[in-house]
């Protein structure tokens, strides 16, 4: 061989083991309000090219992805990609007047970031108002070295699966209401990838169901979002069983440790618990007779004395070997065995469960203590309303800031000139933190760059609990441990996982209970933390982290895009032209 053939041989064996070259994914996103019907309603819903769920985002890890947002409706609009790290790029992240103003009517915007270090399943939603029930879609992440690579037995075919919720109320009604601190409207039912199921009916038309046709003994990687605006939902294919292979774009063990280092049987569960803001990865062998079975997502609602509404569920329908039955639906379905609808102790158990894949180096010196009681009251100091209710973080209820998103004020130096903004109160004013908001102001936590951070969550502990998904911008973090009552820590610290815990984005804290994360604030700028349950976020359950500059260019926070949307003195956060 010539030296320029052994030249070329050895690049392409290089490419052939480093696998696909890093790619541009590029989509365009045009915003639009559409008339959708269900339940013998109409209702204008506002939409990404016209599709519900939006279009999945499909890319290889490593990729760039460009997104070019068309604002054609009549609302202000961002899109946050939720769970992508967007390391030193916090100006594509998306919060509304967080990161950025809202793209005004008419108006576009292009979203730039790279994909980098993270597998799995992610997803994106508008960040305004409750935008996000009708805007939001998968983003798909595939291992660079191709499917032979997933840490797990490859999958004959990959399934997203979106969990959504259909209100039949005016999007921005409801947000208005929330705002006003009035709240108590359930949607009409939740989705699988948009379809209410055949549950649901109205005069005598049933809604139609999802349908994942099956081959028998083929294997299925279901690509699992919540992505519904407030409920936690319990996840159930009746005759079959998923082992979780992913949490939020992180591999999770699917092969528990029996006795010593020997790895038995893969982990399965008859049940995926998914809070809203989650994604999980979770595979499933069509291996029961050949039929048609439920696929039910259920939502987990609170207990008594809150009120109680009704149950919340859409089915969808796994069938085998379609050809077989030559479209015969009379054939029974199986319907899967589902807990009570105010159970929330599977979803504690499945959250417990979780450990990472591979053994994490958790950081043990802490710069950062935190405690966070998240709450709820119905105290109308701000509203006025005797009906009005209030969401708060150490007694203190976040507000969004009018004139400026908080990461241009960062950049230019001008945080003072931000009225409501206070610095995070280190504790709540007492350990049985009250029902009454002291204060509603936009609360930041100022990090050095590098510092690590421990957090406990404690959720309201009392009657009238539930559970709360804290969800972290820009950033990973270790889920240490999570229990059920009060939070001590004489008693909790020595049960951290600090060897393999499970790597996340959002943490489901517990009905009547804590969970304690950490993470290191690698990446300036200013990442949202929040309640992921809509009515809460809006509400007030919610502060910013502002992560300071490090010491080189790369961990500099870079200057904004030029196409940065300005707020044209459209400021609040949603709002009709
Ligand atoms: Cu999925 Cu701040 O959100």
């Amino acid at each position: 061989m010539s030296t320029a053939w052994v030249v070329l041989f050895l690049a392409a064996a290089l490419a052939a083991a480093c696998g696909a070259e890093a790619a541009l994914v590029e989509h365009t996103f045009v915003v639009s309000q559409i008339e959708m019907h269900h339940m013998c309603n109409d209702s204008l819903v506002t939409l990404v090219n016209g599709q519900f769920p939006g279009p999945t985002i499909e890319v290889t890890e490593g990729d760039s992805v460009v997104v070019h947002v068309i604002n054609k409706s009549p609302l202000g609009v961002t899109i946050h990609w939720h769970g992508v790290k967007q390391h030193n790029n916090c100006w594509a992240d998306g919060p509304a007047m967080i990161t950025q103003c809202p793209i005004q009517p008419n108006k576009n915007f292009t979203y730039r970031f790279n994909v980098i270090g993270q597998e799995g399943t992610l997803w994106w939603h508008a960040h305004v108002g409750f935008l996000r029930a009708t805007i939001h879609g998968a983003l798909i992440i595939r291992p660079r070295l191709g499917p032979n690579s997933y840490p797990f037995p490859k999958p004959d075919w990959e399934v997203p699966i979106v969990i959504g919720e259909w209100f039949d109320m005016d999007l921005f009604e409801l947000y208005e209401k929330t705002e006003n601190r009035i709240y108590g409207d359930i949607p009409l039912s939740p989705t699988i990838n948009g379809l209410l199921g055949d549950f649901n009916n109205c005069s005598g038309v049933t809604e139609d169901s999802y349908k994942l046709d099956v081959v028998q003994g083929k294997t299925y990687l279901l690509r699992i979002v919540n992505a519904a605006i407030d409920k936690a939902y319990n996840l159930k294919i009746a005759g079959h069983k998923f082992t979780v292979v992913a949490a939020d774009a992180n591999y999770v063990k699917p092969y528990p440790r029996k006795k010593k280092k020997n790895y038995v049987k893969p982990y399965t569960t008859d049940i995926i618990a998914i809070a809203s803001g989650e994604t999980f990865d979770a595979l499933v062998i069509a291996d029961a007779p050949p039929g048609r079975y439920y696929m039910v997502a259920q939502a987990v609602q609170t207990t008594e004395p809150i009120t109680q509404k009704r149950v919340l569920m859409s089915r969808g329908i796994v069938s085998y070997n379609p050809m077989k039955w030559s479209g015969d639906d009379t054939l029974a379905i199986m319907a899967p065995e589902l807990p009570d609808w105010h159970d929330e102790r599977p979803s504690f158990y499945f959250h417990g469960n979780l450990t990472s894949l591979l053994p994490q180096t958790v950081p043990s010196n802490i710069d950062e203590h935190m405690f966070m009681a998240l709450r709820s009251g119905d105290n109308c100091l701000y509203a006025g309303s005797p009906h009005c209710k209030v969401t708060m973080i150490n007694n203190i209820s976040f507000q969004h800031p009018s004139a400026m998103p908080l990461l241009q004020a960062h950049y230019n130096n001008n945080m003072r000139n931000i009225s409501s903004l206070i610095e995070f109160p280190r504790a709540p004013p007492m350990v049985n933190f009250t029902q009454t908001p002291t204060l509603t102001a936009t609360m930041v936590k100022n990090l050095r760059y590098n510092s690590t951070v421990e957090i406990v969550l404690q959720g309201p502990p009392g009657e009238m609990s539930y559970s709360n998904p804290m969800h972290l911008h820009g950033h990973d973090f270790f889920i240490l441990a999570q229990g059920i009552g009060y939070y001590d820590a004489e008693k909790d610290v020595p049960k951290y996982n600090l060897v393999n815990p499970s790597v996340k984005n959002t943490a489901h804290v517990p009905m009547y209970g804590w969970t304690v994360i950490r993470f290191v604030a690698s990446n300036p700028g200013v990442w949202f933390f929040h309640c992921h349950t809509e009515h809460h976020s809006s509400s007030g359950m919610a502060m910013a982290f502002v992560v300071e500059d490090g010491p080189t260019v790369e961990t500099t926070l870079s200057p904004p895009p030029t196409d940065y949307p300005s707020c044209d003195g459209h400021n609040s956060i949603v709002e009709y032209v």
